[in-house]
């Protein structure tokens, strides 16, 4: 059991504390807004990630407390988790602003304490960061050295919204970024105690670490642009279906973040693919592929969405069933729904939307420019075509009937099988309509066709 502090109660950071805490070790927590504080201390905080608010009930204030007092969660702890926001700047990359701050506040309550300390940011930061910024200030407010009583480490997580328990908890392996070997140790040993798989420890430099971590979300987005290019390709080539060929892709390649559906979007993936791009091109490197993926994802965007004006005329409704960027949370951020919400109504669409967490975040952004539905049902029965944006679990319980004799446009494959046969009009993008390929070709692309062959 350590004493551990977690600096920052957002999305990923007061989850970390309850996964801590559950885990046995004793966590105080600092944010620097007192609300957050409080809502820990009181157990009022309603979690948007599952299986939070069960572990924050389970644990007495002994195991899990918070406070605004810095100095006090530094000296009540050995080692501090940093989870604070890293926003992108105008330039692509990541603002340490909010690291630093933090890092200045710990340093100066380590310097009021006798005992060592180690410091473990878990913030997404562009590689080079704790070398070039992060250490020297921790080391200049602590007025210690790393190795000499300040160990730090950086210590990023591989979590996705709506599952972030699952990934502190049974992550695919933790990653330690070390400036010295003792703060590594460290620092794995308080993961060791949280995770609940076999999760293997890899330990490097922290700028290797720094590198893995966007790199790791970078790959992702390649993947995901490649499996929507092949559903571009199978949705306009008759007789062919995406997911059989990604399925036996899959036997080579994997199958994670490998299905072909919407363009990505959320908090980070948009983001880290562009700032790396950024940086490698500022150290004179090649970042074509990176860039690439990131129009790719923006090409995607614009094939689904003239697809969906194909199917519709100015004047029908169309209904998005799913308006987060991912199921299992309320986060919009560059959420392809809301963005295809609102070119729709550009064009003369209504919009009527429905998500099962998102329907006030939606609110806030798209006000009265498209109407709310209370259920999937209320959008299936009030649209000429509803689009399942999101394939989230809430939709095995549908009532696909509603729909009556109005097209359905499924973007994921994901409405059950059995729904699937009784609507009458099923279009699932990625798989092309049947036809006799040979005459099928020669009408649609003639010689053009022809000279590929030849
Ligand atoms: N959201 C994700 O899916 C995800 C996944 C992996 C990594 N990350 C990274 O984790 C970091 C945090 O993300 P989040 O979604 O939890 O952010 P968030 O905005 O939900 O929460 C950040 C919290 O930090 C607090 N804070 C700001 N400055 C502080 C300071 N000086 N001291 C203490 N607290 C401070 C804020 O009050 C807020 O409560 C970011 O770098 C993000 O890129 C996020």
């Amino acid at each position: 059991m350590a004493k551990v502090s977690v600096f920052g109660l957002g999305k990923v950071g007061h989850t970390l504390a309850a996964c801590l805490g559950a885990s046995g070790h004793n966590v105080v927590c600092y944010d620097v807004n007192p609300r957050l504080v409080a809502a820990i201390n009181d157990r009022s905080l309603v979690s948007c990630e599952a299986g939070v608010d069960e572990r924050i009930a389970g644990l007495g204030p002994d195991r899990l407390r918070a406070t605004t007092g810095a100095v006090e969660a530094i000296r009540e702890s050995d080692a501090t988790f940093i989870i604070v926001p890293t926003p992108s700047n105008m330039l692509g990359g990541f603002s340490l602003r909010y690291v630093l701050d933090a890092c200045r506040t710990i340093g100066d309550a380590i310097r009021q304490k006798k005992t060592p300390h180690a410091v473990s940011l878990v913030s997404t930061v562009l590689p080079g960061s704790s070398d070039r910024f992060i250490v020297p200030v921790l080391e200049q407010a602590s007025g210690r050295r790393i190795g000499e009583g300040l160990h730090y480490c950086y210590n990023p997580a591989f979590i996705a919204l709506g599952e972030v328990v699952r990934g502190f908890e049974r992550p695919d392996y933790v990653l330690i970024g070390e400036c010295e070997p003792d703060g590594g140790e460290l620092i794995a040993a308080i993961h060791l105690m949280m995770v609940r798989n076999q999760a293997t420890i890899v330990r490097m430099k922290a700028v290797e670490a720094e590198i893995t971590k966007i790199a790791s979300n970078t790959h992702e987005t390649m993947r995901v642009a490649f499996a929507n290019m092949l559903l571009s390709l199978c949705n306009e080539m008759p007789n062919a279906d995406v997911d059989r060929i990604t399925g036996a892709l899959a036997h080579r390649i994997g199958k994670r973040f490998f299905k072909g559906a919407m363009p990505y979007g959320g908090p980070c993936w948009p983001r880290d693919n562009r700032a790396l791009a950024v940086l490698v091109e500022a150290l004179g490197g090649t970042s074509a592929l990176l860039r690439a993926v990131d129009d790719s994802n923006a090409e995607h965007g614009a094939y689904v969405f003239r697809n969906l004006l194909n199917l519709s005329k100015p004047g029908d409704t169309v209904g998005i069933i799913g308006l987060a960027y991912k199921p299992g949370t309320p986060v919009i951020e560059k959420s392809y729904s809301v963005e295809l919400a609102r070119w729709l109504a550009a064009e003369g669409r209504s919009v009527i939307g429905w998500d099962p967490l998102a329907m006030d975040e939606t609110r806030l952004v798209l006000s009265d420019t498209i109407a709310y539905a209370s259920s999937a049902e209320q959008v299936l029965t009030q649209s000429d075509i509803s689009v399942v944006a999101m394939p989230s679990p809430e939709l095995s319980a549908v009532d696909w009937s509603a729909a009556g004799d109005r097209l359905v446009v499924d973007c994921w494959r994901c409405v059950p099988q059995a729904a699937q046969l009784k609507l009458k009009h099923y279009r699932a993008l990625g798989h092309g309509e049947d036809a006799a390929l040979g005459p099928w070709i020669a009408e649609r692309m003639g010689n053009r066709f022809d000279v590929l062959c030849n």
